[in-house]
């Protein structure tokens, strides 16, 4: 009994091809409608933010920052200390020692914060929500930007306002390192209909005053612009991969799906060019 190879060969050259596409077309959906945030409010267009979730350093140092500065009021409740510290692989007894402190957390326990719901809730006219998943919330464009985007405001209760969430509840946490950061009003070049900048009879840019832009009181934070920038990104980058701690290992595996299609495809080709030899 002969085997007719020839349907086989054309189904798998058929699925494999549509598995290609269909993955091509869901890598495009991914990135343009993933990730979203939601607009950047008073702000405009949020920042960008690229992650990089196999940067250790990078990650290490932005739970370093949540620790200390933020988990006093927000949890992580969906994810657990012994995990935080194999994926960002800092040894469990130098993450207990030097970042958790409090002995009767165990490292299995999940990240449940220091405070109390109802505490939290009357100090704050709202209870500071859990953490976890708000990359996934807003976005990472979203939270990076409403990092940087605290300024003062001396008719709010903490005397500080936010871009990106007017209004806000939250005191500015890492004013001391940032600075003062106010809105000011700056002479900025006017834009003609076509595009260009405005000028006058003699060439001169016509300017106007415009208000809202942002800029920190030279010398009143510990830390510069950059140095500033560089631990937001951390911190967001950080908020990136308690949200999605699979992400890296989905990222890194999906390579070896492309490459299995791309072989798979050529092969699975190869083969049927093979029997469609014996039609002719
Ligand atoms: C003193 C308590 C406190 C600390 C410390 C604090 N926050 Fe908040 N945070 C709040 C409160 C309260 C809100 C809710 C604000 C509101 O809804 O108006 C909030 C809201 C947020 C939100 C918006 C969440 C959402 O879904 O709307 C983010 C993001 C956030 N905080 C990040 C941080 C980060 C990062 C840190 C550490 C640098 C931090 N917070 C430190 C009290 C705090």
């Amino acid at each position: 009994m002969t085997i007719d190879f020839k349907p086989l060969c054309y189904s798998l050259v058929k699925y494999s091809s549509t598995l290609f596409l269909y993955f091509f077309i869901s890598i495009f959906i991914n990135k343009t409608y993933a990730a979203e945030g939601g607009p950047c409010k008073d702000y405009g267009e949020c920042e960008e933010f690229k992650h990089s979730l196999t940067d250790m350093p990078s990650l290490q140092s932005g739970a370093s920052t949540f620790i200390t500065y933020c988990y006093g009021c927000h949890s992580l409740q969906y994810s657990r200390w012994n995990r935080v510290s194999s994926d960002l692989e800092i040894p469990e007894e130098i993450f207990f020692n030097s970042l958790v402190f409090d002995p009767s957390i165990k490292p299995g326990d999940l990240m449940v914060g220091s405070m109390s719901k109802q505490d939290s809730a009357e100090w704050f006219g709202v209870a500071p929500p859990d953490l976890t998943l708000v990359t996934r919330l807003h976005g990472s464009d979203w939270v990076y930007t409403y990092l940087k985007t605290f300024y003062e405001d001396s008719s709010k209760q903490y005397g500080v306002n936010n871009l990106v969430y007017p209004g806000v509840a939250m005191p500015n946490v890492l004013a001391a390192l940032q600075g003062n950061q106010q809105l000011v009003c700056k002479n900025v070049p006017v834009i003609a209909s076509n595009g260009g900048e405005k000028r006058d009879d003699l060439g001169k840019t016509i300017t106007e005053e415009k208000c809202g832009y942002l800029s920190v009181k030279e010398g009143t934070g510990t830390l510069n612009e950059q140095e500033f920038d560089k631990l937001i990104y951390d911190l967001t980058n950080f908020l990136t991969y308690v949200g999605d701690p699979d992400k890296i290992e989905r990222e890194r595996l999906g390579w070896y799906v492309v490459f299995f299609f791309i072989i798979f495809t050529a092969l699975s080709s190869l083969l049927y060019r093979e029997y469609q030899k014996d039609y002719h």
